[in-house]
């Protein structure tokens, strides 16, 4: 028996670990030789494709130089060329780049940043707004800015209160009020995933939200918090979320996509009255954070490799077209009497299947998870909700097979 502890495993129930030994484009492949259709760009994170080959290359020749080195107070040119490259392609006002190495550390940064910024001007602010069923990681300062439920009962002692704002339903008034009152009352900060929020359930919400929740921290002083570790790289068919609702917050947060999917790296864009707040000649006014591995070379080459396909590839041509394809398959779907709520953003699908019970521990979440399996499709239900959420290389074939998959769960499900 493996003596490995799986995250969001529960292990009593004996769920088989399949061994991958290898990826490529849209496929992994198990030591069984059975070959799986990545649905999920194991959990987002895969863009272009795995093992795309520029990216491999990258990493192979970065490791012949340079493998580790401190980053407080030394610096290397794979991580200057990606703070160079992301400053040519994000919004101008985000001046400054802090690296990290996971997107629960770039929301830890985020976090850190907003509060340094208030106290290194002599505000004691520190209250930070939420939007209602987000997710921004499993860190502690992670999960006190997400939904409570499930996810975090147990750590619940460990978390700080934050201010909830409603995510808006058809009226978005009075989630504007809330906003508005918690903001009067002097906000730190409000974080938000753009448009879409991922583990909360593939919950949408229109551009025009999004841009009035900025305006209002904009009116009111508060820092706004893009949390874009899901929706970055082209996810919601732009390069950022963002940049649907013309929004340019104070605070960037990227991670999953930043090297392709590779390898972990991560940053936290900040625009300049954010860097200037820390810039002193007290090293009290410091920014108090870092990790071994900020910046890792190999990584940064990585993400080296990621902006030049960018740059280079026609990446959001393709991003169109299997937007275009999710939505042809997402139509059809829609049809079924079973299948509730179908929307997309971009690349991504979700849907709610009917079932008795509903939520993150809907008892037909693992048996959705066992049938994929068997058909050689990952898919990771969040309870009744299915989403696709695939690197954007997948092929009509491979799409047209997990859509097929899914009709067939939903008619063995009700059948049941
Ligand atoms: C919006 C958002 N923020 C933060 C995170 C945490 O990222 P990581 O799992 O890399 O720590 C995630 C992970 O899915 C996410 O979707």
């Amino acid at each position: 028996m493996s003596p490995v502890w799986h995250p969001f495993t529960q292990h009593g129930l004996g769920e088989p670990i399949p061994l991958v030994t290898r990826s490529e484009g849209a496929a992994l492949y198990t030591a069984d030789g059975r070959r799986v259709i990545d649905a999920i760009s194991s959990w987002w994170v895969t863009t272009h494709g795995h093992c795309h080959p520029k990216i491999m290359a990258a990493i192979v020749e970065q490791a012949g130089k340079l493998d580790q080195i401190i980053f407080a107070g030394w610096t290397h040119e794979p991580a200057e060329a990606v703070a160079r490259g992301l400053l040519a392609i994000m919004p101008g006002a985000l001046t400054r780049v802090f690296f990290s190495d996971s997107g629960s550390t770039s929301v830890e940064v985020a976090l850190k940043m907003a509060l340094g910024f208030w106290r290194n001007r002599g505000d004691d602010r520190h209250r930070i707004l939420v939007l209602e069923h987000g997710y921004h990681g499993d860190t502690i300062g992670g999960m006190s800015v997400g939904e409570r439920g499930v996810y975090n009962q147990a750590y619940a002692p460990l978390l700080f209160e934050v201010g909830t704002i409603p995510l808006p339903g058809a009226d978005p008034q009075p989630s504007y009020d809330a906003l508005e009152a918690e903001c009067a009352a002097g906000a730190a900060a409000f974080i938000v995933e753009p448009l879409i929020l991922g583990a909360g359930g593939m919950l949408m919400y229109p551009p025009a939200v999004l841009a009035e929740f900025a305006a209002i921290c904009r009116r009111h002083g508060v820092l706004f918090i893009a949390d874009e570790v899901m929706t970055g790289w082209g996810r919601t068919g732009t390069l950022l979320a963002c940049e649907q609702a013309e929004v340019v917050p104070d605070i960037l947060c990227l991670s999953k996509g930043l090297t392709g999917g590779a390898v972990p790296l991560a940053v936290t864009l900040a625009s300049e009255p954010i860097y200037q707040a820390h810039l002193s000649g007290d090293r009290a006014k410091m920014f108090f954070h870092s990790s071994s591995y900020t910046a890792n070379p190999l990584a940064c080459a990585a993400a080296v490799a990621n902006l030049a396909i960018w740059r280079e590839e026609p990446v959001l041509r393709g991003i169109t077209l299997l937007a275009e394809r999710q939505a042809q398959r997402l139509a059809r779907i829609a049809a079924n009497p079973q299948v509730e709520n179908a929307r997309q953003l971009g690349t991504i699908t979700a849907f709610e299947i009917e079932a008795p019970t509903t939520g993150y521990l809907s008892e037909i979440g693992p048996r959705l998870l066992a049938f994929f399996r068997e058909r050689g499709i990952l898919l990771r239900p969040l309870g009744n909700t299915i989403y696709l959420m695939p690197p954007y290389c997948i092929d009509e074939a491979d799409l047209d097979t997990v859509y097929a998959a899914i009709e067939e769960a939903i008619a063995e499900i009700s059948a049941a």
